[in-house]
């Protein structure tokens, strides 16, 4: 049944031009979402879904993280790393949040039962503003992964207060940033970008982001290229 939907969907879209399919997808309900496109949550994170997931992993594995650590993934969306990381650890030992019910439903029902990991039980929740404090545990590691490049610097530096309470003594947060171009022209595409576009990009110097976690037991440590495919920079937080 589900299939001969999924058919008659897909030769109806064939037919539909793409502006006309996005107005319409965006008023369906979002348990809908998946008969439009059943990738969308992989789209919806930026794409590079293998690529970018097992970039983030292969990081905080050369980086130390062991399978007994506690990891935070902030901004996790539908679990592009997610899925590497709670392969890899402990079970219960990941725990993923996300502002997004939608992104962050998909990652649980989609891609971890296609891997097939429900059994590692991880914590997943919605949080709107960084309130990690009710996940009521402290995390080794922490990985905000094409976050930071959608987060106002208010936003920033409120994920950064908030994550050090939670942070483990010498634990690690590991962020990307798009990093600023000294010259006008960047400063002119930031502001316009602000202004203009739905889900703006922000660019940021490493001395803005080294400011953000004033007045917290963080230290920021510039890392940049990583190799990154759209260039993100990398910056991390050690917490003192
Ligand atoms: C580009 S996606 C990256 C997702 C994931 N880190 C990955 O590598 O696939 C950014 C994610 O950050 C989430 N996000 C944006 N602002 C947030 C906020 N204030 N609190 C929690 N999540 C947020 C979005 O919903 C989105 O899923």
């Amino acid at each position: 049944m589900a299939s001969t939907s999924a058919h008659v969907v897909g030769t109806i879209k064939r037919f539909v031009p793409v502006p006309l399919k996005r107005a319409l997808a965006r008023r369906l309900p979002a348990s809908m979402w998946h008969h439009v496109d059943p990738e969308w949550h992989r789209k919806a994170v930026g794409g590079l879904w293998d690529t970018i997931g097992k970039l983030q992993f292969e990081l905080l594995v050369r980086e130390g993280l062991q399978p007994q650590d506690r990891l935070l993934d902030i901004g996790c969306g539908s679990l592009r790393g997610g899925v590497h990381f709670i392969r890899y650890l402990d079970t219960g030992h990941y725990a993923g949040v996300d502002k997004s019910a939608e992104r962050l439903a998909a990652g649980r029902d989609v891609e971890l039962e296609a891997a097939g990991l429900a059994h590692k039980e991880p914590v997943l929740e919605v949080l709107e503003d960084f309130e990690f404090d009710r996940l009521g545990q402290t995390f080794d590691y922490a990985v905000a992964l094409s976050l930071f490049t959608h987060l106002p610097p208010e936003l920033i530096e409120r994920c950064l207060s908030r994550a050090d309470p939670v942070l483990a003594s010498g634990g690690r947060l590991f962020a990307t940033f798009l990093e600023v171009a000294d010259d006008e022209q960047q400063r002119v595409l930031d502001r316009s970008e602000r202004l203009y576009a739905k889900d703006p990009n922000f660019w940021y110097s490493f001395e803005e982001l080294r400011s953000a976690c004033a007045g917290t037991a963080l230290e920021a440590d510039y890392v940049g290229d990583w190799g990154h495919p759209r260039d993100q920079k990398l910056v991390v937080f050690a917490k003192r």
